[in-house]
């Protein structure tokens, strides 16, 4: 550890993300513990460049670790190499500043290095709600943000479900789908769409329209990430990665019409509802250790230039270096891709369903014949033809010969009333 260490700056920089205010927080905590001052640098790299920043002190964040947002603010101020570096070395020179931690996204993570190479000692915390970062197995920021959108999925869901809607709904993570992808799995969505999988087919939806349709199921919930495309490149609004819902459910309504196909689809957007929300307990935790990670690296001379991550409980660190620049897209052969696969082959049968329906609406002449030839052995192969659990099978019939019985009694008293 480096003894003439006691004063370090911090700045925020790209798009918010849960637990920026814990790593603040984490940091100033650490900070303190070693008699060290924090700065923090104001809206992102603009602070940097113009000087501004305040002293955090033990009151300012006190209970900021359950806050979303960012207590000194963020922004995405672009650095020019020539004309702003000389200015960041001089204000951080002026405040006596021995070391600079940042927190932020794969943008973020390229400042960094090029501040390092430019002779300022930095640590790197990464974040985003988007979880690309290469190297690491998770940003802090995606887990909160994973769970706000399974909350809204639910909902989103559950009036497809009783309004009988398709929703196109669309969801951020930049160029890589993993946010899609476990926010679709957390909200239990019949389809997921997302970049890695090359352009969306629109044929294949149709068809899932019109099967779910034949079960009875003439709703469901489409999330497809901000970077899914129809193979001429990703869709921009105001600048920005965007407007993929709108075409997709445009596209899919106008071939419902063209085909006669009946469906009622609508659109929604999760956008900005997930950076700033507050953030869940392995957030604040994880963010937490981060924090501490970060005020100890940047003490330590070996571990400049390195990005903090927790591994098995460890703090470890990965040059900025190797990873910056690179981006981790979703794993096609991991087992999240593949649970996603699995469910969506499943939400698009739905042979159980729709045999369990034929055999209620076939009752009467099932159950005579049960009544005659029934025996556990009999049922079980039904339950195998049909492809659903025994258990379930017997369920359902209990149910009808209750139904049944029901109105059995219910004629008996009307008959004997008239
Ligand atoms: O990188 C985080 C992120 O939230 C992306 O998911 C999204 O594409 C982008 O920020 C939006 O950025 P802005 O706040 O500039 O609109």
């Amino acid at each position: 550890m480096d003894p003439q260490f006691d004063k370090i700056g911090v700045f925020v920089s790209g798009g918010p993300a849960a637990g920026i205010n814990a790593v603040i927080k984490g940091i100033v905590q650490e900070a303190d513990n070693h008699g060290m001052q924090v700065l923090g640098y104001l809206n992102g790299a603009w602070g940097l460049v113009h000087g501004r920043f305040v002293q955090l002190t033990r009151q300012m964040v006190e209970d900021i670790h359950i806050l979303g947002g960012s207590l000194i603010g963020i922004s995405r101020h672009r650095v020019d190499e020539e004309r702003d570096l000389p200015a960041i070395c001089a204000n951080l020179r002026r405040e006596g500043v021995d070391g600079l931690i940042s927190i932020g996204g794969e943008g973020t993570l390229q400042l960094a290095d090029r501040l390092r190479r430019g002779g300022i000692r930095v640590v790197h915390v990464p974040k985003t709600i988007d979880n690309d970062i290469a190297g690491i197995p998770r940003s802090f920021g995606f887990d909160t943000a994973v769970h706000e959108a399974a909350r809204m999925l639910t909902a989103i869901k559950l009036d497809a479900h009783s309004s009988g809607s398709w929703f196109v709904v669309e969801i951020m993570g930049r160029y890589t789908g993993h946010l899609a992808l476990e926010a679709g799995l957390a909200g239990g969505c019949t389809r997921v769409l997302i970049p890695e999988e090359g352009p969306i087919d629109l044929e294949a939806l149709l068809s899932l329209i019109q099967t779910r349709a034949r079960c009875g199921h003439s709703w469901g919930v489409l999330l497809v990430a901000e970077s899914a495309h129809f193979g001429a490149g990703h869709l921009q609004r105001y600048g920005r990665l965007g407007g993929v819902s709108e075409e997709l459910a445009s596209r899919l309504s106008q071939l419902c019409e063209e085909r006669k196909i009946e469906a009622r689809i609508r659109t929604s957007n999760l956008g900005y509802f997930l950076r700033c929300a507050e953030p869940t307990g392995f957030d604040r935790a994880y963010a937490a250790q981060l924090g501490l990670g970060a005020a100890r690296f940047i003490r330590d001379p070996d571990r400049a230039g390195q990005m903090v991550t927790v591994c098995d409980d460890h703090l470890e660190g990965i040059s900025m270096e190797s990873v910056a620049g690179k981006q981790k897209a979703v794993d096609l052969t991991g087992a999240r891709y593949q649970a996603l696969t699995a469910f969506a082959a499943y939400e698009s049968t739905q042979t159980d369903l729709a045999d369990l329906a034929r055999v209620q609406q076939t009752a009467p002449r099932s159950l005579n014949w049960l009544d005659r030839h029934a025996d556990m052995e009999t049922v079980e192969q039904m339950a195998m033809r049909l492809g659903v659990a025994t258990q379930d099978l017997l369920e359902v019939l209990e149910d009808i010969v209750q139904v049944q019985e029901g109105e059995a009694a219910a004629g008996s008293s009307a008959c004997s009333a008239s």
